[in-house]
């Protein structure tokens, strides 16, 4: 797909078809990782993909809200990094996520972003929630969760808030 279609394209999709994601597909979506840019060329993030039903049900309850993808999701990619090797993992977690997000679309799926930094279910922490059903080593952080497969929803025209083109400046910031 041309890249301009892909980005026009892309929406979060929070309901899914029940039908498997092929395993061709989740290692064409992650083998566009080995494009990724990182700070200092420091490579943080580690991707941990879930296809199984159990373990996504459990992992939707690392928050109080925002997890709805996880329902109906066949699959879902956690993205976590070594936040002591990097101080800019944030940077470079986001820029994988999306990476993600937009891969999907490439490969006619779609996708959901779910936060996982700095968010919580009730006062505990959703990082630590995640890193505990996962196994995750002490000294990573978890970022998001992507949670992917079929659209069960067109969202393509229903677009009611956009980016604001306005917020765009040249050579300077403009306060109008
Ligand atoms: C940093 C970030 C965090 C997000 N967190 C969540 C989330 O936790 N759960 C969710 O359902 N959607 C989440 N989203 C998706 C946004 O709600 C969505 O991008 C926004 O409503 C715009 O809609 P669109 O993606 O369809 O263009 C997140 C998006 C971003 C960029």
């Amino acid at each position: 797909m041309e890249f301009a279609a892909i980005l026009k394209k892309r929406r979060s999709v929070r309901t899914f078809l029940d039908k498997p994601v092929e395993k061709e597909k989740i290692e064409k979506m992650m083998a566009v990782l080995q494009y990724l840019p990182s700070s200092r060329s420091i490579f943080p993030t580690e991707f941990i993909v879930i296809d199984d039903r159990e373990i996504l049900k459990k992992i939707s309850t690392c928050r109080d809200h925002g997890t709805s993808s996880l329902e109906t999701a066949p699959i879902a990619i956690v993205v976590i990094a070594d936040s002591v090797k990097s101080d800019v993992w944030v940077e470079d977690a986001s820029i994988a996520s999306t990476f993600l997000l937009l891969s999907a679309v490439d490969l006619g799926l779609a996708g959901c972003w779910i936060q996982i930094r700095k968010r919580k279910k009730g006062a505990v922490a959703s990082d630590g929630i995640i890193s505990d059903l996962l196994n995750i080593p002490p000294n990573y952080s978890v970022q998001s969760i992507i949670a992917v497969g079929y659209a069960d929803e067109n969202k393509i025209s229903g677009k009611t808030k956009h980016f604001d083109l306005g917020k765009i400046y040249l050579n300077g910031y403009d306060l109008k």
